[in-house]
C-alpha cells in the first residue's frame, strides 16, 4: 500500500511548530479513541524544542496526557543529564512532567556499552507493544528531524544500520562524531501510523530539495516511507523554499 505523503510548507518556524501541534492533538484524539493510549516516538536534536515547549506549555487544550506514551527515536551515547542527551533536551521543554512518570521510556544511554543499551530498549519496546521476535511495533506517530546530510533518527549514509531489517534498536557507531548512537531502525521507522517531519530553515533547503528530488535515493531520510500510515513532511518556508512544486 503506497504511503500517503504529504508534504506542508507554513511561513515560519512559530507556524512549524503550531501546525505540528494540531496534528500531535488530532493522532492522539484518533489514537486515544481507538486504542485508549497514543504512543509517540520523540525525535533529537534542536527543531523539535519549539514544539515540545509548545505543548508543555498548556496552550494547546485537549491532551488526554495520561494516555500518551513518550519513547525516543534515537539517543545519543551520554548519560540522561549530559547536555547532548535528548532525554535531557525534551525533558528541558517541561513534556515529560505532562505525562506519568512511568508513560516515558528513555533510552538507558548511561550504559558504557551502546548496544546492550540497544538491546535493553529493544525489549522494553517488545514488552510494552507486546512484539513477537519477527515482528515490529506500531507507534502511533514518530516524529523525525532531518540533518543536513540527509540523516533522520540517528540513521546516518553508509552505516550498516540503514540495512538492519530484524532488530528494532541498534547502536551504529558515527564516524563523523566519533561516537556510538542508539536508534530505532528503518522498519520501525515504517511501521509507524505517522511519521512527521519537521524540518526549519535555510540551512536544510537543499537537503530538502535532495530528499525529493533527487532521483539517487540514498539518503536515509528517503527510505522512511510507512507502509500503511501518513507520511508528513512541516516544513518553514525556508527550509522549504527549493522545492520546485510547493504544495
Ligand atoms: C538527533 C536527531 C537528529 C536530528 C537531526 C536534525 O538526535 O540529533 O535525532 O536526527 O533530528 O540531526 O537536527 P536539528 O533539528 O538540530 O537540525
Amino acid at each position: 500500500m503506497l504511503t500517503q505523503l504529504e508534504i506542508r510548507i507554513v511561513p515560519n518556524a512559530a507556524d512549524l511548530f503550531q501546525a505540528a501541534a494540531t496534528e500531535f492533538v488530532s493522532l492522539a484524539a484518533q489514537a486515544v479513541k481507538n486504542t485508549g493510549r497514543f504512543t509517540v516516538a520523540l525525535s533529537g536534536g534542536s527543531t523539535p524544542k519549539g514544539l515540545y515547549t509548545l505543548l508543555a506549555g498548556g496552550s494547546i487544550a485537549d491532551i488526554p496526557w495520561d494516555k500518551v506514551f513518550l519513547f525516543f527515536g534515537d539517543e545519543r551515547h551520554v548519560p540522561p543529564d549530559h547536555p547532548e542527551s535528548n532525554y535531557r533536551m525534551v525533558r528541558e521543554t517541561g513534556l515529560l512532567a505532562k505525562v506519568p512518570a512511568k508513560n516515558v521510556f528513555r533510552v538507558h544511554a548511561e550504559n558504557p556499552h551502546a548496544d546492550a543499551a540497544a538491546q535493553a530498549y529493544e525489549q522494553t519496546l517488545r514488552q510494552f507493544f507486546h512484539t513477537p521476535p519477527v515482528e515490529f511495533p506500531r507507534f502511533d506517530l514518530i516524529l523525525l528531524g532531518l540533518g543536513p546530510d540527509g540523516h533522520t533518527a540517528s540513521l546516518f549514509p553508509g552505516t550498516t544500520a540503514l540495512t538492519e531489517n530484524h532488530r528494532l534498536v541498534v547502536a551504529p557507531w558515527v564516524e563523523k562524531f566519533q561516537t556510538h548512537r542508539i536508534t530505532l531502525t528503518l522498519p520501525v521507522l515504517n511501521r509507524a501510523g505517522c511519521v512527521l517531519f519537521l524540518v526549519s530553515g535555510a540551512d536544510k533547503t537543499n537537503t530538502v530539495r535532495d530528499v525529493f528530488e533527487n532521483k539517487a535515493p540514498d539518503l536515509p531520510a528517503q527510505m522512511v516511507r510507512p507502509q500503511e500510515g501518513r507520511l508528513l513532511w512541516l516544513l518553514d518556508q525556508a527550509a522549504g523554499s527549493g522545492l520546485s512544486h510547493k504544495s
